[in-house]
């Protein structure tokens, strides 16, 4: 005879092979949590309803949150041949209070209270990469302010473009992670629904209340189709997608640190804090932090196409490949947290070089484009400006010199348009760029500014 809390219909006990290769227990103990408080929000609207009496409830609601307890203190007895946190609370609790923990489980199903446990664990999360990403984009406005007027070369195919400034390629990563922010804002928004009621798939002939247990547990309504409710896992793939999404932003960045942190850039350097050691070369300072970052931007990429992929092709409504959602969705989030709070750490102390920004600007003619655009005001058609100084540009690289520093004279023999105004330092270049947007330094201050506002609005409102 089976022991299962589902074994009525069996006469043979479960093969070993398949308790462990059934049972999702040993991951999803992480949902001991939601499954308590949702557990708790049920009773308490039976209750309501007057399926159970108010000592029924009361029995209940304190054995949960025994359980809760022994859970925390790390005494609850795991069994794998419990199958689940769903049967594993539910088993203990009639341990704990008799026939009445029996009747919990009344008008709901696992298929709900997984549905709902999971998708509270997601929304949970959902508030610390919200409340991390506002601290990010904190540091980079910062910097953005700070470097507002550091000048380092802009590039395109990793080539040296037009000067820029340091501050405003941080409003550049500050832009991304706001909208990283905003996107998983909008998720918590769009999926705070409750399928918890749903039952089976068919809802129930009891007279239960969700809009109850929808208040009970902060969302803002029930969901309206229980066929849809028990399968849908749009959530958890919003969710991956989001970390995902962010994970490819703070892989080019990243990146950037890498580069920038080389012998041949020497743009930034890390802390010492922050940075790792060879265990042969002695001389080593290793950029292993924005390395891991960008390294696990693939198991995010893979997580999410994982779980795209098994979704596919499910017939309504709940099947056992829905149990494959949760691993992909605890390793997303875990490592999108942990990477979220080291990139924060690593730039709050990293260190700007801005010399050596300067220094490489005067490799690579980044004012090129300055004495076209120079040209191009005193009445030269564009195309013409721009062959004139591809002209200046080889004279500079005879010379082995920087455009910006060939002679004005050698300048005017080259075309003599060029007037005593020319003035193609890095400094006027990167003032001079004020369109909306742009890279000068009023321009990056304004920029600034609306993320200050945009950081406090968000703050006050408290995420969501
Ligand atoms: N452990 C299951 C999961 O994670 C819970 C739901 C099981 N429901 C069922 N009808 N077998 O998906």
């Amino acid at each position: 005879m089976s022991e299962k809390m589902w074994g009525g219909r069996f006469s043979q006990k479960s093969a070993k092979l398949l308790e462990e290769f059934n049972a999702s227990l040993p991951f999803d103990k992480e949902l001991y949590r939601e499954d308590i408080e949702g557990s708790i929000a049920h009773a308490q609207m039976l209750g309501e309803v007057g399926i159970l009496t108010p000592q029924e409830v009361e029995a209940i609601v304190t054995g949960l949150r025994q359980i809760g307890e022994e859970i925390e203190r790390g005494e609850f007895q795991w069994d794998i041949a419990d199958e689940d946190i769903h049967m594993a609370i539910e088993k203990r609790l009639t341990q704990l209070i008799g026939e009445t923990g029996k009747k919990l489980h009344t008008a709901r199903s696992r298929n709900d209270q997984v549905a709902l446990d999971f998708r509270r664990w997601v929304l949970r999360q959902n508030r610390r990469f919200q409340t991390l990403l506002l601290n990010l984009i904190e540091i980079l406005t910062q910097l953005g302010e700070r470097e507002k007027e550091t000048i380092l070369p802009g590039m395109t195919h990793l080539q040296h473009a037009q000067p820029i400034t340091f501050g405003y390629q941080m409003m550049a990563y500050a832009s991304m992670f706001k909208r990283d922010y905003l996107r998983f804002k909008e998720s918590y928004r769009r999926n705070n629904l409750n399928p918890l009621g749903c039952a089976a798939l068919a809802g129930t002939p009891h007279p239960i209340d969700r809009h109850s247990t929808t208040q009970k547990l902060g969302f803002t309504a029930p969901t309206t189709n229980c066929l849809d409710s028990v399968s849908d896992r749009d959530f958890a793939l919003e969710h991956l997608f989001n970390i995902a999404t962010l994970f490819m932003h703070m892989s080019r960045l990243a990146e950037e640190l890498i580069i920038w942190s080389s012998q041949e850039f020497g743009f930034i350097t890390i802390s010492d804090q922050y940075a790792t050691g060879s265990s042969i070369m002695p001389q080593k300072k290793n950029p292993d932090v924005p390395e891991l970052i960008r390294g696990k931007t693939g198991r995010a990429y893979g997580n999410l196409l994982a779980l795209l992929t098994t979704m596919k092709g499910l017939p309504l409504a709940y099947n056992k490949d829905l149990q494959e959602d949760k691993e992909v969705v605890f390793d997303s989030t875990r490592h999108g947290l942990i990477s979220l709070q080291i990139l924060i750490e690593l730039l709050s102390t990293m260190e700007i070089n801005r010399e050596n920004m300067y220094r490489a600007c005067k490799r690579g003619h980044l004012t090129a484009t300055d004495l076209a655009d120079y040209l191009v005001n005193r009445g030269v058609p564009f195309r013409e400006a721009h062959h004139i100084t591809g002209r200046a540009v080889a004279e500079a690289e005879k010379r082995g010199v920087d455009l910006s520093d060939l002679p004005l004279e050698i300048l005017r023999q080259i075309d003599p348009r060029i007037g005593e105004d020319l003035d193609l330092s890095l400094e006027k270049s990167v003032q001079s760029r004020k369109s909306f947007g742009g890279t000068a330094p009023g321009q990056v201050a304004r920029q600034v500014a609306e993320f200050r506002k945009f950081l406090s609005r968000e703050r006050k409102k408290g995420g969501e």
